[in-house]
């Protein structure tokens, strides 16, 4: 296939090219009937492109024309059997991965610290989660993936699973031995979800982690709008056929997404489609070389430290995405939060997340020399300032003991639930969702059976001042629980 086409995209343009007169949504009508500043910000080209599913533009719940051709280009270059465009984020394509493949009350093997839109997806279909624990990096404070080992006792665990779902790589670009994770799943015929929401580019150069589709996985939910150079919620949905059929995930992926899906979103996906195709190795190179230099520049600073290949070597952290700078900060005496007000304060920078220890940039083919250079700057300057007075207070990074589950998530979603004190919680079965950061990984999810133990754990983070999220009372005070239906006497 010629790689250098863009058929939706060049679709639209000559659409657009031939003015018609629309008596069409969106009500817009080309930007003359909407806010006027708004009109002149977003310009005439974009506006113009804001277009809708009529029979010349093909439509993506049904593919026959622009929309299937453009599908087809992206999945040979994904390596992918088929390919889904998905206007709803990776969150919609995980949604649709795990609701294609589980029934009510099927199992689905799934790491601990999973996206919110698993645990959506779980709800949804009913399905009981068997939770792996992700490997913690001390050091870092930060969780990695999951260890084959750890993949292959649940899998012997629970042999009746419908599914192992992986992210890969984490959102700090590290990666497990995918190709070894699929062949003991696949042992145990069962398919391989990969969450690779953070790895649209690895498939494009062989210094980065083998992609999902590299690695022999059914499916991945893909955002190509994080750093694919996609417009924001723009994904795709990569299928291996075999143990799964493209037509299911085609019809679930359907079920879940608007009827007025957005060209401007499918346009960008195949203009992003070609631009990796055709140039992404290029493009991973540049990447490549920026980020080398950043990382060298950044571990001169003394008390500042940015993680590399040094990380590897353990069977959770396998290979790694040198792109991500995740630039560790404790030995300043600050946590990544306030590194993050001060760059943004002092240099204009926004950084992608922070937490207790770290800052993380990403770098991408949309940085040159002169960002990286600002950012070396600042890290300079704020090692330099920092009060060598105030330390950090070192935490030591854990997890509990993963809970039983009482309920299913989803027959937890819709019980009735009291409100209690969280003090008093111990034996109850918990409605809310709790965090600790780090790791991020949940304490508990709704259905799961709220021991003393975790509430110790709890306390002894709050004492050590790290952020509990998740519960409808800030303060933790009090809990939501599953209420007790107690026999009449
Ligand atoms: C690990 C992981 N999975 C899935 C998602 C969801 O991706 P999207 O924002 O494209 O819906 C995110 C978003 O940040 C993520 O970090």
């Amino acid at each position: 296939m010629d790689q250098r086409r863009t058929p939706l995209f060049t679709g639209l343009k000559n659409h657009i090219a031939k003015n018609p007169v629309q008596f069409h949504i969106p009500g817009h009508k080309k930007g003359k009937g909407m806010d006027q500043e708004f009109a002149s910000f977003m310009g005439e080209a974009a506006l113009s492109m804001d277009l809708i599913n009529i029979e010349p533009l093909d439509d993506l719940h049904n593919p026959h024309g622009l929309i299937k051709e453009a599908q087809e280009l992206a999945a040979e270059a994904f390596g992918a059997d088929y390919t889904f465009f998905s206007v709803q984020g990776t969150s919609g394509a995980i949604m649709t991965m795990v609701l294609s493949v589980c029934h009510p009350g099927d199992k689905i093997i799934v790491p601990r610290n999973v996206h919110k839109s698993v645990t959506s997806a779980i709800i949804f279909s009913g399905a009981i989660p068997i939770f792996v624990h992700p490997a913690l990096d001390n050091q870092l404070g930060i969780s990695h993936g999951i260890t084959p080992e750890a993949i292959e006792h649940a899998c012997e665990a629970h042999p009746d699973s419908k599914a192992v779902l992986v992210i890969n790589p984490t959102y700090f670009g590290v990666t497990a031995d995918l190709k070894k994770i699929v062949s003991i799943a696949h042992r145990f015929s069962m398919p391989v979800l990969v969450d690779e929401a953070h790895g649209v580019h690895i498939h494009f150069h062989d210094r980065l982690p083998l992609s999902a589709m590299e690695a022999g996985a059914d499916l991945a939910a893909t955002s190509v709008h994080k750093l694919g150079g996609a417009l924001t919620q723009s994904s795709v949905l990569n299928v291996k056929e075999g143990l799964i059929t493209h037509k299911r995930v085609q019809s679930v992926l359907s079920m879940l997404t608007t009827t007025s899906t957005s060209y401007l979103l499918l346009a960008s996906l195949d203009a992003a489609r070609r631009h990796l195709a055709t140039n992404g190795r290029h493009l991973a190179e540049h990447t490549l070389n920026l980020a080398d230099q950043a990382r060298k520049k950044i571990n001169d600073i003394n008390g500042v430290y940015c993680a590399g290949e040094e990380l590897l070597g353990s069977p959770a952290a396998f290979d790694f995405d040198p792109t991500k700078l995740i630039i560790s900060v404790k030995e300043l005496g600050l946590s990544g939060y306030d590194v993050e007000v001060w760059l943004r304060k002092h240099y204009n920078i926004e950084v992608e997340l922070s937490d207790l220890y770290n800052i993380l940039c990403i770098v991408t083919s949309g940085d040159s020399l002169q960002e990286i250079n600002l950012l070396i700057e600042g890290l300079t300057r704020l090692a330099r300032e920092a009060h060598s007075d105030f330390y950090l207070k070192e935490v030591e990074v854990s997890i509990p003991e993963i809970p039983l589950l009482a309920l299913s998530p989803r027959e937890a979603f819709y019980s009735s639930t009291e409100t209690i004190p969280f003090s008093e919680a111990a034996g109850r079965i918990c409605a809310e969702f709790l965090m600790i950061y780090p790791p991020g990984i949940p304490i508990f999810i709704p259905g799961e059976i709220i021991t003393q133990e975790n509430i110790n754990y709890i306390n002894e983070n709050i004492d050590a001042g790290l952020p509990v999220q998740g519960l409808e009372d800030d303060t933790l005070e009090t809990i939501q629980v599953i209420k007790e239906h107690k026999a009449f006497q």
